[in-house]
């Protein structure tokens, strides 16, 4: 017999993840490698989760007013990873304006849902996107930018 669950967390509540969760939990996009040197990005956000203590950073690359890169990395969970994947995707090729409003509702709307309890996990990528953004608008690198 199957189960009707990915996860039974500690307190007896059943988890289940949608296929697009798993998709970019197992394949994640745009995750740091060390190929890429920092020089090659225009700023970095990190942000931390009051929550569980995972980390993440995001990396953009800023060309024409518009996220022409971004690169990411985090000691967070399978919903921290899956959240970030999926941001990455919808956050390269916007303006910084756009890229700025995305949230975590449009993520965990993006990924077709999330257990209630790993909530706050999607939160960390559009915080240290907006980070980034913020310290990249502080940089004095943005001539030209919106
Ligand atoms: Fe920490 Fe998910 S539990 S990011």
């Amino acid at each position: 017999m199957s189960k009707k669950f990915d996860v039974l967390d500690v307190g007896g509540e059943e988890w289940l993840y949608s296929k697009k969760v798993k998709q970019h939990f197992f394949h994640p996009k745009n995750v740091l490698t060390d190929e890429l040197k920092e020089r090659y990005f225009d700023a970095v956000g990190e942000v931390g989760s009051p929550a569980c203590g995972d980390v993440m950073q995001i990396w953009i690359r800023v060309r024409a007013g518009k996220i022409a890169d971004l690169k990411w990395k985090t000691f967070g969970c399978a919903s921290a990873i899956a959240s970030t994947s999926i941001l990455s995707e919808m956050a390269i090729g916007k303006t910084l304006a756009r890229a700025y409003k995305i949230t975590a509702q449009d993520i965990v709307k993006s990924l077709g849902g999330l257990p209630r309890r790993k909530i706050h996990c999607s939160i960390l990528g559009d915080q240290a996107l907006r980070a980034a953004i913020d310290n990249y608008r502080k940089s004095g690198k943005t001539k030209g930018a919106k």
